[in-house]
């Protein structure tokens, strides 16, 4: 993805891989150094990554960086992109969308979980005397890009020119924050148990699509509850839809009964995936939320920017 300036993004939309490493850390507020040795580590990702990289070349390894509202100031120095904020918690009357810390994402994505590994061994060691670990999720391609709820999950990205339009930001949106993404990150977990209750027909009605082909159900009349495809689906006053790149992934342990999908998203508008958030725990109409959130428990809720290339490797000079 190229931008029409000579500002490179990162590698946001990498293709889906087989693995993928979520990790969130914040950074210690008691440790003097902390903020110069993260800036200098974040603006020497991409030699970390090209370490990495030409391991394998067909392993498609790439790590893209987003940095939380919280520490932007302090970390960059730079003008802030227009709608970078924490993420706002979303109280529906049943389910509530949590917001938790997070001064840094690292998304590392691979076709071989040792590229992943290896890659969260070499920045760790760099960084773990300056950050606390909030969360870290390792996260598996299941099948044919199944979530754990059984369903196909990734169908509505967009594709071709339609992915730079749904994420990169452009100079005449912001020019702080020329191609540039925000990234929202919730980790679910799946009461698989209750799921299974309910038969394929209900758990089609849950999401929108049939779960065998993947075939897209119409829309609710109005006023009805609406499944997860058409409360994940939103329009502006002028009817225009505005689409978000995903790459959820599965995550979990049968043995310890953890079942899970880690969302990430993807955008140019952090307005769009809050939209989103809000129909789906309030509900559209107020009240009939999306029922996948019956089934599914969001333990984490942070939101990030990942800046241009450009603009990370511009860090060291600070
Ligand atoms: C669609 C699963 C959370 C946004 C879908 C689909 C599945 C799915 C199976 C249908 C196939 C597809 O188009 O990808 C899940 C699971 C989640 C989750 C298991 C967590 C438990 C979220 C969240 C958001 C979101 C938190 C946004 C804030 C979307 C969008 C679509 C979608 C935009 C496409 C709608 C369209 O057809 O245009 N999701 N999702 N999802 N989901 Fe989710």
């Amino acid at each position: 993805m190229t931008t029409n300036s000579n500002v490179q993004p990162q590698a946001v939309d990498a293709p889906l891989t087989h693995f993928a490493t979520f990790l969130v850390l914040t950074v210690k507020d008691d440790n003097p150094d902390a903020i110069k040795t993260v800036r200098s580590t974040i603006a020497s990702i991409k030699d970390l990554s090209k370490n990495i990289t030409m391991r394998d070349l067909n392993a498609m390894f790439t790590c893209t960086v987003g940095i939380g509202s919280d520490i932007w100031d302090k970390l960059t120095g730079l003008p802030r992109p227009a709608e970078l904020r924490p993420f706002q918690e979303v109280k529906g009357k049943k389910h509530t969308a949590v917001s938790t810390p997070g001064d840094l994402l690292l998304h590392i994505r691979a076709e071989r979980r040792d590229l992943c590994f290896e890659f969260e061994r070499q920045l760790m060691d760099r960084l773990r005397d300056t950050v606390t670990l909030t969360d870290v999720t390792v996260g598996f391609r299941y099948f044919d890009l199944r979530d754990l709820l059984g369903f196909v999950d990734g169908t509505a990205n967009p594709v071709g020119t339609a992915v730079p339009e749904a994420v990169m930001i452009t100079a005449e949106r912001d020019p702080a924050a020329v191609a540039g993404s925000y990234i929202v990150v919730q980790k679910y977990l799946h009461d698989l148990t209750a799921w299974k209750t309910l038969s394929t027909e209900q758990q089609e009605a849950v999401i929108g699509r049939t779960k065998a082909d993947n075939i897209e159900l119409d829309d609710a009349e109005s006023g009805q509850q609406q499944s997860h495809k058409t409360l994940a689906t939103i329009e502006d006053e002028n009817g225009n839809e505005h689409e978000i790149l995903r790459d959820n992934m599965p995550f979990g342990s049968p043995s310890s009964n953890e079942f899970g999908t880690y969302f990430i998203g993807y955008t140019a508008q952090l307005w769009v995936i809050e939209r989103m958030l809000e129909r789906m725990f309030v509900g559209d109409p107020p009240g009939l939320h999306d029922r996948i959130l019956d089934f599914s428990t969001p333990v984490t809720g942070s939101t990030f920017f990942a800046p241009s290339a450009s603009v990370i490797a511009s860090l060291e000079d600070d």
